[in-house]
Parts: C-alpha cells; sequence; structure tokens
C-alpha cells in the first residue's frame, strides 16, 4: 500500500457550532486516513466573526494564502448575534462570499437524500419522501450576490442580477455532467417569466444541452412553481441546475425533507482549491453545547475526499454515517420526543468507528 499520500487541509472553524461540528468532521478523517494508508494535515484558520474579532476583518490574507495553497478548505460556519449590527465588508458573511471568490468555486453542489429507512424524521409523510435523491448545482460565484451596481442611492438601495453567458455555460456544464453519472435529469430553475437574466438562463442552458448532451433530458420550472414542487413530490428530481440566490433558498427548503439541515454537506468545486462545508449555518443558540449534528460537516468530509481522489475513504465516511445513525445514535435535532440523544462528540466517535472499519458493506454513494 503507498503510504506517502498526503492532503493538507486548511481547516476554517468559523463561528458558533462550526468548531463544534469540523472537529468531529477532522476526527473522522484521521480515522479513515489511517485505514486506507494516507495522512491528512489540518492546519487551523481563521473566518467570519472570529477573524473580524481577531483582525478586524473577516477574511484576512493570511486565511486566503493558506487556503489557496492548500489541497483543500474545510469550513465549518460563519456569523452570529454578536456580529448582526455589522454591515457591508464587516459582516462575517463577507469573509465567506471573498473566500469563495477568492477560490474561485463557481459550483456548489448539494445532495439531498432521505433513505427509505429514515423518512420517518422527516416532517413529510415518510410514503412521498422516502427514496428522495436530489443534487442541488447551485451557480456560486455570481447572481445578485456579486452583481454590480450594489448599493445605498439617494432614496434606496439596489442589488442586480447578472449572469454572463459563460458564466450560466460553465455552471451548465457541471450539471449535465453530474446527470450523466445518475438518473439523466436535469430540472434548470429560474424566474423566466419576470427577469431578463433568467431569459438569458433558458436560451443558454437548452443550448448547452443540444450542443454536448443530447442524450440527457432537461426541463425548465419557475422557481415558485419549484419550491412547491420539491415539498409536493421530491422524488421527481434527480439533478437541479439554478442561480446562486435560487439555489440558497431551495436547498435549505429542501433539507427539511431528511429531517433536519444538520444532514447536509455541501462540496464547491470548479476553482484553483475546494472548498466543503455543512449546509447549515453557525447556529449560535446551540453552540458550545455539544448538542450540534456533526453529520453535515463529516459528509462534508467524504466530498472531500471525493475530490482529492480518496473515495473509497469517502465511502467508508458515507457507511460510518449510516452505520451510526441507523444504529440509534441521534442528535437532538434527529430525535423523536421518546427518544434519547446523543452528543455531538458521541455522533462523531460512533462515526469514526465504523468509518475506520476496513471492510464497509454497500456503502451508498450520494
Ligand atoms: C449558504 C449560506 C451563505 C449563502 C451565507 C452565510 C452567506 O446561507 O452557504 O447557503 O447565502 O451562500
Ligand atoms: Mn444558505
Amino acid at each position: 500500500m503507498d503510504n506517502t499520500r498526503s492532503h493538507d487541509i486548511a481547516w476554517l472553524p468559523g463561528d458558533g457550532i462550526g468548531p463544534e461540528v469540523t472537529r468531529e468532521a477532522l476526527r473522522v478523517l484521521d480515522a479513515v486516513a489511517s485505514a486506507h494508508g494516507f495522512s491528512v494535515t489540518a492546519t487551523e484558520h481563521r473566518i467570519g466573526g472570529a477573524a473580524l474579532d481577531e483582525t478586524g476583518r473577516p477574511f484576512p490574507t493570511s486565511t486566503r494564502e493558506a487556503c489557496l495553497e492548500s489541497d483543500a478548505v474545510l469550513l465549518g460556519a460563519v456569523g452570529g448575534p454578536k456580529w448582526n449590527d455589522n454591515t457591508g465588508e464587516q459582516r462575517p458573511e463577507h469573509g465567506l462570499l471573498t473566500l469563495r471568490k477568492a477560490l474561485g468555486v463557481y459550483a456548489n453542489l448539494r445532495p439531498v437524500r432521505v433513505p427509505e429507512a429514515r423518512a420517518g424524521a422527516s416532517p413529510l409523510r415518510p410514503d412521498r419522501v422516502g427514496g428522495t435523491d436530489i443534487l442541488f448545482v447551485r451557480e456560486l460565484t455570481g447572481g445578485i450576490y456579486f452583481g454590480t451596481p450594489e448599493g445605498r442611492t439617494d432614496d434606496g438601495a439596489r442589488s442586480t442580477m447578472v449572469y454572463s453567458e459563460a458564466e450560466i455555460e460553465r455552471i451548465a456544464h457541471v450539471a449535465f455532467q453530474r446527470a450523466q453519472r445518475r438518473d439523466g435529469h436535469v430540472t434548470s430553475v429560474d424566474k423566466a417569466n419576470v427577469l431578463e437574466v433568467s431569459e438569458l438562463w433558458r436560451e443558454v442552458v437548452p443550448r448547452i444541452r443540444e450542443e454536448h448532451y443530447p442524450d440527457l433530458e432537461l426541463r425548465h420550472l419557475y422557481v415558485d412553481n419549484a419550491a412547491m414542487q420539491v415539498v409536493r413530490d421530491p422524488r421527481q428530481f434527480d439533478v437541479v441546475l439554478t442561480g446562486n440566490l435560487f439555489g440558497d433558498i431551495l436547498s435549505d427548503l429542501a433539507a427539511a425533507l431528511p429531517g433536519s439541515l444538520g444532514l447536509l454537506p455541501s462540496a464547491s468545486v470548479g476553482g484553483a482549491v475546494g472548498l466543503f462545508e455543512p449546509v447549515h449555518g453557525s447556529a449560535p443558540d446551540i453552540a458550545g453545547q455539544d448538542v450540534a449534528n456533526p453529520t453535515a460537516a463529516i459528509l462534508s468530509a467524504a466530498l472531500l475526499l471525493d475530490a482529492v481522489g480518496e473515495t473509497a475513504a469517502a465511502d467508508a465516511i458515507r457507511h460510518g454515517v449510516d452505520a451510526a445513525l441507523d444504529a440509534g445514535f441521534r442528535t437532538a435535532d434527529l430525535a423523536a420526543s421518546d427518544e434519547e440523544t446523543v452528543s455531538t462528540s458521541t455522533l462523531g466517535r460512533e462515526v469514526a468507528t465504523h468509518a475506520a472499519d476496513p471492510a464497509p458493506k454497500n456503502a451508498p454513494t450520494p
């Protein structure tokens, strides 16, 4: 076995529950690394509110440089009440947006799975959500998050939704290529009945399909209808392709399907270095109590391993998560009122133990 492989990770715990959930992700990474013959070196850096407190900026140059020099970035979450009165570039969230832009990670992948066996944890009827398997492909470095002009005017404020054809083309390629490895069906979501930028989106996406992926299915939904459909019949979706703002909203909505935002990982790719972070936020109300669900962070670490080529170890992590959850280890967000709950660190240790099992059986892929 090759014992020389090593991966340097920039670890950005951030704020709120970010540190405690990513600590469990690192624990699990360590466990699978030794079992699979590679090593992981994680170096901690500040971002968000933690960076503001220490340096006066939410994304210090030292963090930027460390991320760009790393093999991958593992991030917790940013923001919290302490910085709620901050505005513009002094907001913790601004640090995260600048990081995404600095890495050039324009494609945000957010898989949402509801295994039949765990459909009972969903707030929706289990017979409607069991078996759901959606991959949201959210454009991440453009759209209204980054459009100009932006700011205050004499009598109000404005933000602008801008997409170039090239930006739409490259994210469409990502969605179609993912669909090729899944069920071959892409739903493109926009607001083309109102927005000019969506009209362009609806021209470019079908052109990319015709030119490069004629065998794949493509349909278009308006975002309001898409939101309703995700709740009404989530199993109709395979890959959902959408812009930055719509993807932000729809992925939180879809995160309710498995019963907790604490389960959903994300990978942001397409740039120099990949960024891996849970979909959930910093949850300041439960921070520091060892009760947060580390699953989203742990599964983000699995996506990180996929991206650096350690796919067997990534599968082992997913196996570990399924094994721990199926064995009844539930943090408070997942437990029914009569069920016993476990702490963040207990669930993390349980996943690590199962993930380090060298012979995972039937490991699923997202
Ligand atoms: C997310 C978050 C971020 C976003 C915030 C914290 C800037 O909600 O990753 O979905 O809107 O992209
Ligand atoms: Mn969000």
